[in-house]
């Protein structure tokens, strides 16, 4: 288990401390940089300084340097000199906005890219974090960062434009969100050049100009930058266009291929990742019912040598399925998502009927979150005319058969049936589920491995309410008081994970330990409180290595169920409390 301590308890500090920390590091020490942090590198594998750039040099001076401990700065624009006292350095920029310490630790470990320099633990601090890595060395670091503002930074300057531009209108902001969001959505889709719209990419100089007459003259040189910018990218998409038609008119003359495919590597797969941009996606999502065309599109986007995420939903899509569609966006070309209330995996007609069902409202977020394709298909179109006369089925023997499975009956062999039919449809593909359900995505990881299903299974972190619920379609359901209550659950998996973590082998009182928070709950009633292995769901007689705990509990009449790993050779692990507390200016 790595081993960190931080300087600097600002919103980055935090946000890693507690990422870090629900990622099963060991944090130490969260210092701020007018504490003595001589000794702070003394005893912990990585010490990570996330000050401002402008203090970094200065607390690096400070710390006294160990032969063994990485020293990590967070900045985006500096090199590694400025860590010079310490022989081990290395630098982890995230990629991703940390406007709080609450939503920078869930961000953090979201699948997010993290540049990285100098030694190889920064490269594996993203990789406990689930990440991607880049590495940037000091001479493209000052470009590298630059980058990263005007798309981050800069681009929220301009929506404040957008803003005060809108007042003057008499509007407010939010109506202009959505234009933004299809926006990027189409600069992800299609690349800048394509994406862009509007008169200053037309040439459209009347129209222009009367903006100008009508805008405060304080808002002028802000709205100049951006029609300069337009143009200039209208000009390069002008020449990028007419080579890639001059090529398109010569490959075909060469090799009879069809005009459709304007751009092509000359080898008939489309221009894949030249200059590091991924594949361009459908412009359009598109929405199937059937069965085939789902199966043809993907297959089609394979045999154009696209990778297919997909992430299965029963709809009512939340910001839980928002995190699988955008990791899913981040590791895949293609994403397709499907909605389908599966009837096989309900026991009880009233709750079948009850399930909530909004596909348009599903279709804008699947694609804001970049999918380009949602499944939606009715039940006879999977099923036939009568689901409950299906003669194969899947069942998945163990993992399948207790904890939820033993409070509804059948559950998981809808489940896993209509996942198996999911991935024949969809061929190859990595499948994104949520954690959440752990032992639905235990059910899945089986049944893929026992019947040599070609699907990745990728499990994703839950992804939790500010006070740590874990969220649920069903959480919309809970009154205020039941809602307050919930959050016991949560406590619950702290308790037991704290309870591992300072040494307790014994599941059965690990297992007291976690119903005790829960009874001590009034509206709460425990269904159940376990510590099992994490692959077969089998409750161990000692708590060693990596074990998961699992909890289900009613509120009110709402069932709720939650999970949480925990690592038994974990050293102290309830200084995260204090990371959480601190409060700090720095970074
Ligand atoms: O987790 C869900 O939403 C469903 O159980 C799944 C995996 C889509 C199967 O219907």
């Amino acid at each position: 288990m790595t081993t960190v301590s931080l300087i600097g308890p600002g919103r980055a500090g935090r946000s890693l401390a507690a990422a870090l920390a629900d990622a099963g590091c060991d944090v130490r020490d969260v210092l701020t940089r007018h504490d003595d942090v001589t000794s702070a590198a003394r005893g912990v594998d990585v010490l990570v300084i996330a000050t401002p750039d402008a203090a970094i040099a200065e607390v690096a001076a400070r710390v006294r340097p160990e032969p063994d401990t990485v020293v990590v700065h967070l900045s985006g624009a500096l090199g590694l000199d400025v860590l010079a006292p310490h022989p081990r350095r290395a630098s982890l920029h995230p990629l991703v906005p940390l406007p709080s310490a609450e939503v920078g630790r869930v961000r953090l470990r979201s699948g997010i890219t993290f540049a990285v320099a100098g030694d190889p633990v920064a490269a594996e601090l993203a990789g406990v974090l689930d990440g991607n890595v880049v590495v940037v060395e000091d001479e493209h670091r000052a470009a590298y960062h630059a980058a990263a503002c005007i798309a981050s930074n800069h681009l929220v300057a301009l929506m404040g434009q957008v803003e005060r531009v809108a007042t003057s209108a008499g509007l407010d902001l939010e109506a202009f969100v959505g234009l933004a969001r299809a926006a990027l959505t189409d600069v992800v889709e299609l690349g800048p050049g394509a994406a862009l719209t509007g008169p200053a990419a037309r040439g459209d100089d009347t129209t222009l100009e009367r903006h100008r007459q009508t805008l405060d003259p304080a808002e002028i040189p802000g709205y100049e930058a951006g029609v300069a910018l337009a143009r200039r990218l209208a000009t390069e998409r002008a020449v990028h266009d007419s080579a890639a038609t001059d090529r398109c008119v010569t490959d075909g003359a060469e090799t009879g291929a069809t005009l459709a495919l304007t751009s092509s590597d000359g080898a008939g797969r489309p221009e894949a990742r030249a200059g590091g941009r991924r594949p361009r996606r459908a412009k359009v999502m598109r929405v199937v019912a059937s069965a085939q065309e789902f199966s043809d599109v993907l297959d089609t986007e394979r045999a154009l040598g696209r990778s297919v995420g997909l992430v299965p939903t029963m709809g009512a899509l939340h910001a839980g399925h928002i995190a699988l569609v955008e990791r899913a966006t981040a590791e895949c070309d293609v994403v397709a998502v499907t909605v389908f209330v599966n009837p096989l995996q309900f026991n009880d007609a009233a709750d079948l009927a009850a399930y909530p069902r909004d596909l348009d409202a599903d279709v804008a977020v699947a694609r804001s979150a970049g999918a380009s394709l949602v499944f939606a298909p009715p039940v006879e179109e999977m099923y036939g005319a009568q689901p409950a006369r299906m003669a194969s089925t899947v069942h998945v023997e163990g993992v399948s058969e207790g904890l939820e499975g033993a409070s509804r009956p059948g559950h998981f062999d809808g489940v896993s049936t209509v996942v198996a039919k999911l991935f024949a449809l969809s061929g190859r593909c990595r499948a994104y589920f949520g954690e959440k359900d752990f032992q639905q995505l235990a059910v899945v990881r089986r049944m893929v491995a026992d019947l040599s299903i070609p699907v990745t299974i990728v499990g994703c972190a839950t992804v939790r309410e500010v006070d740590g619920l874990a969220m649920s379609s069903r959480n919309t359901r809970l009154e205020p008081g039941q809602r307050r209550a919930a959050l016991a659950l949560h406590r619950a998996l702290r308790a037991g994970r704290t309870c591992v973590e300072r040494g307790e082998r014994d599941p059965v009182r690990v297992t007291a330990v976690m119903t005790a928070v829960l009874v001590a709950e009034p509206l709460v009633t425990p269904d159940y409180a376990v510590v099992v292995d994490p692959s077969t769901l089998e409750c161990p007689t000692e708590v060693l290595g990596e074990v998961r705990l699992l909890v289900a509990a009613r509120v009110g009449g709402v069932r709720l169920i939650d999970n949480e790993s925990a690592c038994a050779s974990a050293a102290v692990s309830v200084r995260q409390d204090r990371v959480l507390v601190n409060t700090g200016e720095e970074r």
